[in-house]
Parts: C-alpha cells; structure tokens; sequence
C-alpha cells in the first residue's frame, strides 16, 4: 500500500469535479495543468474498474518528459507500466495508454478503439480535425464495469499554435454550431499564480514570465486568447482562392515548384494564363518518397503533352550527400526531371509577396491566386499556419507537416518575381531572443543566385 497525499490548489479541484462532456483547462503557463491532467487521469483509473483512458501529447519527446516520467514514480507499486505498448494497466483493470499525434494522420490510429476519457495536452497543439476524429473514439468501452459512466474529455492548453481557433472558440467565445451543445463545455482558466506550489518553490518562474515580449507575456502570464494572432494568412478564402479544376489553355506557360523531403514530397503544377494570375492546378503530397520516386512521380503526374518550363526547388536539394557526392539535384536529373532551378529561399520576402498575391485581384475582381480543388493539400495547410511567436513576420514551422504545401507555394511565387530577386535584408526589428534561435538567418544560407 502507498499512500498519495495531493494538495490540489482551488482551479485544480474544479477540474477534479467537472463531469462535463468537455472540460478545458487552461490559459497560462505554469498553472499547474499537466499535474491535473495526470492526477484527474489516475484518480479516474482508480475509482472506475476497467476504465480505459487515453492521454495525448503532440510528440513523444513532450509525451516522455511531461507524463511518462512524473507518472512512472507516482504509480510506482501502484500500477505497471507495459513500455512495448506504452501504457499503464492497473490491477482493477483500468488502463491508462499514453499516445502522440506526430503527424496528421497519426490519429487514425486510434479509430476504431474506445475510451471512456481521453486527455489531450496542450490542445491548441492538436488540429480541429485530429480533435474531431478523437471524439469518436470516446465512448464506453466493454471493459468498464459502470455503464453507467459518461464518456467525457479533458484539455488542458495555452493560446497560440495551430489549433488556436477551434479552442478559442469552443472554450472561450463559446461560439457554437447547431449541432454543439453549450453544457458539454467547460472551462476554468488557471494562472500562475494559482500554482502554489510553483509561487513556492519557484518564484523566479514568474519574473521569467513576466521578461517575454509583450505578446507572448499577455498569452502566457495572463492567459488572453486575443494575444495572438490567429491565421498567418488570414486573406486565404476557401470561396474566393479555390474553385473547381477547368482545362488549361496550351498556350500558357506551366511550371512546377517542389518542396521535396523523405518526410514528405509536396510538388505543385502552376499555370500562368498571362494576366498576372496565377493558378496552381496540381499537386503531389506524399511521404517516404526517396529522391529518384519522387522524380519519377512528378514525371507520371505531368501528362506527356504538357510543356512543363522550369521546376523550382528547395535550395537543399542541390547539397551533395557525403557518401555518394550526388546532390538530389542529380539524382533528379538523371531520372529525367530536367530544368530544375534554385528556388530563392528568402522566407519573410517570401511570405509577404505571397500575402499580395492572397489579397491581389484582377481589375474585373478575379483573384490573383486560383487552386484547384484537387490540391486538398495545399487548400489544407494553407490556413493551419500559423505566426511564428518568435519572428514576427515569418510562418511557424510547427507542426512540420503543414509547412510543406505552403512553402512550395511560396517558391512558385518568388520564381515569378524578378522585383525580388535578392533575400530581404537583415531582419532587426522584432526578433526575440527568448530560449529559441532565430530563424531568420534561412534568408542567406540556403539562398544562391541563379
Ligand atoms: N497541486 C500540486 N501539487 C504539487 N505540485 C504541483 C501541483 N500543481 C502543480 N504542481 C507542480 O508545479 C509545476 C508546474 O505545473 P505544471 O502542471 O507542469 O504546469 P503547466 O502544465 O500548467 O505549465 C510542476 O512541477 C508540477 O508538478
Ligand atoms: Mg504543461
């Protein structure tokens, strides 16, 4: 027997108490959520036979550092932890199973199974869409004793990251759709200050706080939802920039722009009908992609009779491999991917040309930029990015998976651009130096004249 004795502060017993279908906690740094969710987590495990219970971080890494660890010494004796399938299993039959959502996709893994609670760290890390298909798998699994139980998730999060929008509005703007129940929403906001434990043990934390860029201070100190910008394109308007494929006159001129990685290949077909639009009609998304598959998809892809001009690519593609001394640039044109150009790399340049061309339109209103419905893609990403908390006028690049439509997209643009044709210059005014390094110095490095 071990005796646990816990001191919850006063948020984090409301917390304990909610039964509401989906309780979030949350706004600040250092509350105290992760401690609640992991402690609410075992106290359910404990008080309901065969409950089966799911907590979720983002990554393994955070998984490991922020639950994994802490859980591993409070349920020492308590219950065993099974690490080939990453879970706890406790003697009444209860199972807590810790996961990630790495990628998108990882998610699905989940489908299909049931868990009467699901925990989901830090939230606003997660997409609408990976939190939707969660909420499918929260329901009553065979193995709970009480059927009588109701199948409820715990959040816990901060502003800011990619899934900002849906939380704030679920949580905090309460702003629902027709088939949402208000009720089934809970939130209490948790500060530092609330951390008693934290204010004694580690009062510098506050004055840490209290030293980041007024923002980041008003999001992390305060928990103020409106601290942050949302959106890194804002302008991006599912109506307006998207419509339905229409075959391309021949005569204009087509090219392709390619943001290749084993991770993921994201490789786009851009038209150019000659009035300053541009259209981009084609897309390949595809992970695990060695260099010469991912040539010889792009050539598949693009029908025989399609003139294809030049390609632009990411700069690194043309860095040679030490083992082989071929760069993929090589590699491709041996595979027959011919014409392939440096794309120019300069990221906050970049990004505010492709904002022009977002809000730009044609005197008769035709938007600058059309894609095809087809590039589910790149329509995808495109809104999921978001600012970079650190640079201010970059994109982040987390989470890595939507950043890769979106900066093909930008190599298009800045081929186009010969107004542009040098990396911005050194960028000074508001990069923050606060435990991150900065990004800026991408400009320079991957950037050769062509
Ligand atoms: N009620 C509590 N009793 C003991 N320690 C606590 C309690 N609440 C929080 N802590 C500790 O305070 C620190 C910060 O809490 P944490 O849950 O990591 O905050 P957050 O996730 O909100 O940033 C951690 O070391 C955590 O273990
Ligand atoms: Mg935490």
């Amino acid at each position: 027997m071990r005796e646990i004795i816990l001191t919850p502060n006063e948020k984090q017993v409301r917390f304990f108490e909610s039964t509401a279908k989906y309780t979030a906690y949350g706004g600040a740094r250092g509350g105290g959520k992760s401690w609640a969710m992991r402690t609410k987590l075992v106290l359910l495990a404990l008080n309901y036979k065969g409950i089966q219970i799911l907590l979720l971080r983002r990554t393994l890494g955070e998984l490991r550092e922020n639950h994994l660890f802490p859980l591993l010494k409070m349920l020492k004796g308590i219950a065993t932890y099974v690490s080939t399938d990453k879970e706890f299993r406790f003697p009444n039959g209860s199972r807590i199973k810790l996961g990630y959502c790495d990628n998108e996709n990882d998610v699905l893994q989940y489908q299909g199974q049931a868990y009467e609670v699901i925990g989901m760290e830090e939230a606003t890390h997660f997409t609408e869409r990976q939190f939707l298909a969660l909420t499918e798998c929260n329901r009553i699994s065979g193995n709970m004793e009480d059927k009588t139980f109701k199948p409820r998730m715990y959040f816990t999060c901060n502003p800011g990251g990619v899934g900002h929008d849906w939380v704030k509005r679920l949580f905090i703007d309460r702003n629902y759709r027709p088939n949402e129940n208000p009720e089934d929403y809970c939130f209490i906001k948790s500060l530092v200050f609330d951390n008693h434990f934290l204010m004694k043990h580690n009062p510098e934390y506050v004055q840490t706080l209290m030293a980041l860029p007024e923002q980041r201070r008003k999001a992390m100190l305060y928990g103020d939802w409106n601290a942050f910008e949302g959106a890194f394109f804002p302008e991006f308007d599912y109506e307006k920039h998207t419509c339905e494929p229409f075959p391309l006159d021949k005569n204009w001129i087509k090219f392709r722009a390619l943001d290749y990685g084993l991770d993921m290949t994201c490789c786009l077909w851009l038209a150019l009908p000659g009035d300053g639009r541009l259209i981009a009609y084609r897309e390949l998304y595809e992970s695990g992609l060695i260099i010469s598959e991912a040539a010889k998809k792009i050539l598949d892809l693009t029908p025989k009779n399609e003139v294809i001009r030049y390609t632009t690519a990411s700069p690194d593609l043309w860095n040679r491999r030490q083992d082989s001394g071929k760069s993929g640039f090589d590699i491709m044109t041996a595979c027959g991917l011919k014409f392939l150009q440096k794309a120019n790399n300069a990221r906050i340049t970049g990004w505010r040309v492709m904002r022009e061309y977002l809000r730009g339109s044609l005197p008769d209103g035709t938007p600058k930029l059309t894609i095809f419905r087809n590039c589910k893609n790149l329509i995808r990403c495109l809104p999921l990015l978001r600012f970079d908390e650190y640079v201010k006028e970059d994109a982040a690049d987390t989470p890595h998976e939507i950043t890769h439509a979106p900066e093909a997209l930008r190599y298009a643009i800045m081929s186009r651009e010969p107004a542009y044709p040098k990396p911005a210059p050194p960028f000074t005014g508001s990069v923050y130096t606060f435990d991150k390094p900065k990004k800026e110095e991408d400009d320079y490095e991957d950037y050769i004249e062509y």
